[in-house]
């Protein structure tokens, strides 16, 4: 029978790995909590109108990389509906805003997530068809400030805050502008009407996006389109008087903060819900993630409450690429130190079994980490096992329980040494 295997894009994660996303999972919510930040969990399905309306139809995510199906009713109460399993989370958090009705409150909100996410992309290194975003969103009614240059600032912050307390060397902020939903169309036609003349001379799928996105056309990285994409009219030549001026209120704050960014004006990012602040966070070449150099991205997104039905809610949000972040600390570090229990019980023979077990229970109750042994392994095997595992050895022979008086072995220092049990706990934790 052909064996089974985790399905294509998909992964699974094993220890020692998992206690680094449980790190930087425990330091994204130590970090999120000082600036204010609740978790909102949403759930992993969602109506498939959800992202058709919030993430667009255009959209690559849309048109080409979800998980859709058509979900059977089971009576005539329960409709079938068709569903998608969430390419992002925005969608969703700004679905429960609205559900929850959080704007009577009249205050910002402040949301962060952890969790995973789906698309069918082509899987390479640093992009899988399950991964996972830890992300964060603030928004409220107008009036809560949540349109402020200062929420931009503050959560681009926040981002560099947390990356530099993990640890990750050598990010870059990109940052840019994408305009009030009045610039944009003006500017998609100015696009346009520049790419008509050029277009047949750049890639196919520059051509085709010149008609469907031109936006799009932007994120091009053949080599050849490059000098005609670079002399295309830029957005920020588009932005009205007040897009202006917020995009220089954020600027001037992340200056104030000592944030270092660069503007790029070409970064437009694939979902339709963006206006004005957009921004991306990318490692350098060789930090474990091949081609996906995009660690994060986000931006504002003023308008998506109202195309979702809701009241207006300008926000801001992010979504770090968990797997991406997890490779970036992998090769930044190199192979990190693998972290060994405290101590290895080996019994002596079976019948030390139960008491090997008692001790164990002891120690672990006094805050230990310990693994036990068996005692129908050869003394040779306990060594190797309680090698590979521990720091250190106790062996547990019938002398050892009659007299209370235990010999602790430490691998590092090559010693022995005796210990009377009640202060085994003790010794152990110094
Ligand atoms: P996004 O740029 O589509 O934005 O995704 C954010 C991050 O998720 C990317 O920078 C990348 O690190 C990671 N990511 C995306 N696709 C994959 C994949 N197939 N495999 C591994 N990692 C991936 C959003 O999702 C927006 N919801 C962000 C946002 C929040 N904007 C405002 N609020």
């Amino acid at each position: 029978m052909a064996t089974l295997k985790a399905v294509r894009g998909t992964r699974d994660l094993l220890p020692p790995e998992t206690a680094l996303w449980n790190r930087v999972e425990a330091t994204a919510r130590a970090v999120f909590a000082r600036y204010g930040f609740g978790e909102i969990r949403t759930p992993i399905f969602e109506t498939t109108e959800l992202f058709a309306r919030g993430v667009g139809e255009e959209t690559d995510i849309v048109s080409k990389e979800m998980y859709t199906w058509e979900d059977r009713g089971r009576a005539d109460s329960d409709k079938g509906q068709s569903l998608t399993l969430r390419p992002e989370n925005t969608a969703g958090v700004v679905r429960a805003y609205i559900e929850h009705g959080l704007a009577d409150s009249g205050l910002l909100q402040k949301l962060f997530y952890i969790g995973p996410q789906f698309r069918r992309e082509r899987p390479q290194r640093g992009r899988y068809r399950q991964f996972w975003q830890i992300g964060a969103e603030v928004l409220g009614p107008a009036w809560s400030g949540s349109d402020s240059a200062l929420r931009d600032a503050e959560v681009l912050e926040m981002l560099a805050t947390f990356l530099d307390e993990l640890g990750v060397k050598g990010w870059r902020l990109a940052l840019n502008s994408v305009g009030s939903s009045t610039d944009r169309p003006r500017y998609v036609e100015a696009l346009k009407a520049a790419l008509a003349p050029v277009k047949a001379g750049m890639c196919e799928n520059c051509q085709r996006r010149a008609e469907t996105n031109p936006l799009r056309v932007l994120d091009c990285k053949e080599a050849e389109d490059q000098a005609t994409i670079d002399a295309l009219p830029k957005i920020a030549d588009y932005l009205d008087d007040a897009s202006r001026e917020h995009f220089a209120l954020v600027k001037a704050a992340l200056d104030a903060c000592g944030v270092a960014y660069v503007v790029e004006p070409r970064l437009v990012r694939g979902l339709d819900y963006y206006t004005r602040t957009t921004f991306e966070f990318t490692v350098p070449d060789g930090s474990g993630l091949g081609t996906q150099n995009a660690l994060l991205g986000g931006g504002r997104y003023d308008g998506l409450s109202e195309m979702l039905g809701g009241p207006k809610a300008p926000g801001i949000g992010f979504a770090i690429g968990e797997d991406r972040l997890i490779l970036t600390l992998q090769a930044q570090a190199g192979e990190a130190a693998e972290k060994k229990l405290d101590v290895f019980i080996a019994p002596m023979g079976v019948a030390r079994n139960a008491e090997a077990l008692r001790l164990a229970q002891e120690l672990r109750r006094a805050g230990l980490s310990v693994e036990v042994g068996d005692g129908f392994f050869r003394l040779k095997k306990s060594f190797e096992a309680a090698d590979k595992l521990a720091r250190r050895m106790i062996i547990l022979g019938e002398d050892e329980v009659a007299s209370g008086i235990l010999t602790v072995k430490d691998f590092a220092a090559g010693e022995q040494t005796k210990v009377p049990r009640s202060e085994l706990a003790a010794v152990l934790r110094g």
